[in-house]
């Protein structure tokens, strides 16, 4: 298992677009590596047009898109035709790994128990893996087979992690960009002023405690 702030595993992937490194894929920019249970599956099928139509919003925040499933790259190659036809689209802009011996799923944790293709094999669940361009682990979710995920979520989150990489904020619930942000605790009072020139609001609470500051989103 790969816990938030490891290295992720630098492992040969065999993917539609060749074979790689996944650090070499990762270059200098964010990644996100995401995986489905099966090819010609229903739900997956939505979720990967989703991500293409999506692709230009990834692009503007330099993250890297990279899906994965225990299927084979012919079985990827022809259900991208699929994929393409569903979302009337030109092409198909991401490589799909083929992780046919379930290494990869069983090493990072990807497994369904409850899953099962026809021949009993457990079937990858709906993982997403965030990997910065230090290729440290930023953030993981892990879905089940039959929830679909929220791909303007995984938007949102790339906008909060990307924001609090380099700045001394957290972003509260449901926040969007341009929100205003909070203060980490780890920010002493005296050093607000130089940190956050724009101001901080500290809301007072019956504990008397000054932990909830808020502050514009920085630039
Ligand atoms: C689907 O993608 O529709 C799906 C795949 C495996 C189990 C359940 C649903």
């Amino acid at each position: 298992m790969v816990n938030l702030g490891d290295i992720f595993p630098n492992f040969d992937a065999e993917t539609t677009e060749g074979n790689f490194k996944f650090h070499e894929f990762i270059g200098n920019s964010w990644a996100i590596l995401f995986s489905h249970p099966a090819d010609y599956t229903p739900v997956c099928t939505t979720e990967l047009a989703r991500v293409v139509q999506l692709v230009p919003e990834f692009q503007k925040r330099g993250v890297k898109l990279c899906a994965l499933s225990c299927d084979d790259v012919e079985s990827h190659h022809g259900w991208i035709k699929d994929i393409v036809a569903y979302g009337k689209f030109d092409k198909f802009p991401y490589p799909i790994i083929s992780d046919k011996t379930r290494k990869l799923a069983v090493s990072l944790g990807m497994v369904d128990p409850d899953e099962k293709d026809l021949a009993g094999m457990p079937l990858t669940a709906r993982a997403v893996f965030i990997i910065g361009p230090d290729k440290k682990l930023k953030l993981s979710i892990l879905y089940p087979a039959t929830t679909g995920r929220n791909f303007d979520e995984i938007l949102r989150v790339i906008d909060s992690l990307q924001l609090t990489a380099k700045h001394k904020v957290a972003t509260p619930v449901d926040w969007k960009v341009g929100g205003k942000c909070m203060v980490v605790p780890s920010v002493k009072v005296e050093d607000e002023k130089t940190i956050f020139p724009k101001g901080v609001e500290t809301i007072s609470v019956p504990s008397g405690k000054s932990y909830l500051r808020m502050t514009e989103q920085p630039e």
